[in-house]
């Protein structure tokens, strides 16, 4: 069933510049999924959650939660946040201040008018979800970054809404805490199994917590899919550029395929299925270096010859390697293996066909 529906949604900021912030987006969440909202900043997360919540007005479009419309343009139907059976958690925690934790976690609870022993017992029930349990009688102030965010996520269960929205919940945790409260809310997630939408810019968040991912761009969605979808098969150039894929190699056809970083040789069928020019990506992982006198990594690979080791960085079990051909750097990481190479080393940079994400007037071509 769909908890959320979101069709062709327009949020107009006025000014003299004045931004679409969200712009025609349509966004269908099922029941017990984690949707996240992935993109630059300032590509419209924040404005579709607000608007999702009743916190900003839509110009054009519908939302409709459990099947009720809660925002209409046509007919001028527009709920308040508080009759929208939303929970939120943002990046910045807002508990209040003058209030324990117990009472700050029993705030929505109060607004709903549920007697004092639900409340109680309610509390008890959402902070040990969250792990904090013991922390009850303590202010916020007393309270660590990683608690703190943890009680707003308390808080913000404690009514048990249908969908959860969390605006970048942990990008003001320390690099540690992150990784250990992404884990925990993977957990309650699980456990707890509320629909959600999640906004984040780190897509190592995006891919561990989304069941599906949906990338933003300047207020459009460019492609929303399966988490494994979007990682493995970006469906345009500009996904594939947000997800950091850094070889980059503009392609043209003349008597063979020839590359900014010289000729390509080899196998080619991958290739020869177009005709016009084409933007190839690769993820380092899926570069291969040899020597150039010695047989290419694999006979079915396409390789690309005239490249030299510029740079050599060790880190953990992987070498990365920055490689120069035709004025062009390519970036291969290998496992440490006992073929290694040193600055200043001719070398063959190959790849196989599957590797190559191709893309053709910005969108990708092939199909691995
Ligand atoms: N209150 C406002 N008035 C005018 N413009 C706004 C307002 N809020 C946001 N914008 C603009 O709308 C666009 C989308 O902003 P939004 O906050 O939704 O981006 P975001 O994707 O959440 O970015 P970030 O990752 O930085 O949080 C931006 O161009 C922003 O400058
Ligand atoms: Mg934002």
């Amino acid at each position: 069933m769909q908890e959320l529906k979101v069709e062709k949604l327009v949020k107009r900021y006025p000014g003299r510049d004045q931004v679409v912030a969200v712009n025609r987006v349509d966004v269908e969440v099922e029941a017990g999924e984690m949707l996240v909202l992935l993109g630059p900043s300032g590509c419209g997360k924040t404005t579709l959650l607000r608007c999702v919540a009743g916190l900003e007005d839509a110009q054009e479009g519908r939302i409709v939660l459990e099947g009720k419309t809660v925002f209409d343009s046509a007919s001028g139907l527009n709920q308040p946040t508080h009759l929208r059976d939303i929970g939120m958690v943002f990046q910045n925690y807002s508990l209040w201040p003058h209030m324990t934790v117990q009472s700050n976690v029993e705030y929505p609870l109060r607004a709903r008018k549920s007697s004092a022993a639900e409340r109680a017992a309610r509390s008890r029930e959402v902070l040990q979800v969250v792990q904090c349990g013991h922390l009850a009688d303590r202010y916020p102030a007393m309270l660590s970054g990683g608690q703190q965010q943890r009680i707003a996520l308390a808080r913000a269960l404690a009514p048990r809404p249908k969908i959860m929205l969390l605006d970048e919940p942990l990008s003001n945790l320390d690099a540690l805490l992150r990784v250990e409260l992404r884990a925990h809310l993977r957990a309650i997630h699980r456990e707890l199994g509320f629909t959600g939408i999640y906004v984040t810019h780190d897509q190592i968040e995006a891919f561990n917590l989304g069941t599906r991912v949906a990338v933003m761009n300047a207020g459009r969605i460019e492609q929303l899919d399966s988490a494994n979808n979007v990682y493995e098969r970006p469906a345009t150039e500009y996904v594939a550029r947000f997800l950091g894929i850094r070889n980059a190699l503009a392609l043209r056809r003349e008597t063979g395929w020839v590359s900014d970083a010289g000729p390509l040789e080899g196998q080619m069928q991958v290739l020869d299925r177009h005709r016009g020019p084409l933007q190839m990506f690769v993820r380092p992982q899926a570069l291969h270096l040899s020597a150039p006198d010695a047989p290419p990594a694999d006979p079915g690979h396409m390789a690309l010859r005239g490249g030299h080791v510029v740079d050599v960085l060790y880190s953990g079990g992987e070498v990365d390697y920055v490689v120069e051909a035709g004025g062009v750097s390519l970036f291969v990481t290998r496992p440490i293996s006992r073929t290694r190479f040193q600055p200043g080393d001719a070398v063959t940079v190959s790849l196989a066909g599957q590797d190559a994400l191709l893309y053709a007037d910005g969108r990708l071509v092939n199909e691995g």
